[in-house]
């Protein structure tokens, strides 16, 4: 298994935030999630920072739609020098696949694609509101196996998700969890968390974490104490 690896998630409004954040954390720090709020608001230029500073970028778009478009999309990301990106499992076989072999034909990127499962917002009623009768756990579990099965490289689950994962799966797919917690912080909106511990011990090749850090009085000092529970 290889080593875990810290994700930062870069949930700030533009980019001008971004030097303070990665010059403030340790250089064991190599990747950073940008997501939909700063990618809307200023796409591939939130990525010069990064690139300069020889990080490596996680590009969490959760993209669904048609196979030709995520394939086309998947391509201009690993022409930017993305290092993972997100796809929705619920866009179905010919999608994932279609993702997968695009990041595959530009290999020199090595841009690798992971799926979401089932979006951690919603429960059981509102599945089955969108006509999904099968229990979540069962649905998530079911999505997961068919996203590695089309050739994608790896999930993102919840640290509790993380153990039945691997177990089903094997080593090969990345695990990346959320929800990340060092023992005795603050919740904060999520609801299902886990310490760096509990993650790593369930399989997780990649933790993310957001406000843990960056609304830390010392963030340097959080980073490191996670990395110290990540066992690096
Ligand atoms: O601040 P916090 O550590 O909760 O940030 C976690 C990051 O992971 C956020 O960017 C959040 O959007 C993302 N995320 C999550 N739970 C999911 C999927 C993504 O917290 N199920």
């Amino acid at each position: 298994m290889m080593k875990p690896e810290l994700i930062i998630a870069l949930d700030v409004p533009s980019s001008d935030k971004i030097p303070a954040i990665i010059d403030a954390l340790p250089p064991a720090v190599q990747f950073y999630k940008v997501g939909l709020e700063l990618f809307v608001a200023e796409g591939p230029l939130t990525f010069n920072y990064l690139l300069k500073s020889n990080k490596k970028i996680f590009l969490d778009l959760k993209l669904h739609d048609i196979p030709r478009t995520v394939a086309r999309a998947v391509a201009s990301a690993a022409k930017h020098g993305v290092n993972l990106l997100t796809v929705h499992a619920g866009g179905g076989r010919e999608m994932l696949r279609a993702a997968a072999e695009s990041a595959g034909e530009h290999h020199k990127s090595n841009l690798k694609i992971v799926a979401v499962t089932t979006l951690t917002s919603l429960n059981d009623a509102d599945l089955t509101e969108i006509g999904v009768s099968r229990p979540l756990i069962d649905h998530t579990l079911a999505l997961g196996e068919l996203a590695v099965s089309a050739g994608i490289d790896g999930l993102v689950c919840s640290p509790n998700e993380a153990s039945v994962f691997r177990k089903r799966l094997g080593n090969k797919p990345i695990l990346i969890t959320p929800g990340i917690r060092p023992a005795g912080a603050n919740a904060g909106d999520q609801k299902r968390i886990a310490t760096p511990e509990f993650a790593v011990n369930a399989g997780a090749n990649f933790l993310v974490v957001g406000r843990p850090i960056l609304e830390a009085p010392d963030p340097r000092f959080a980073a490191e104490e996670i990395l110290r529970q990540m066992g690096i």
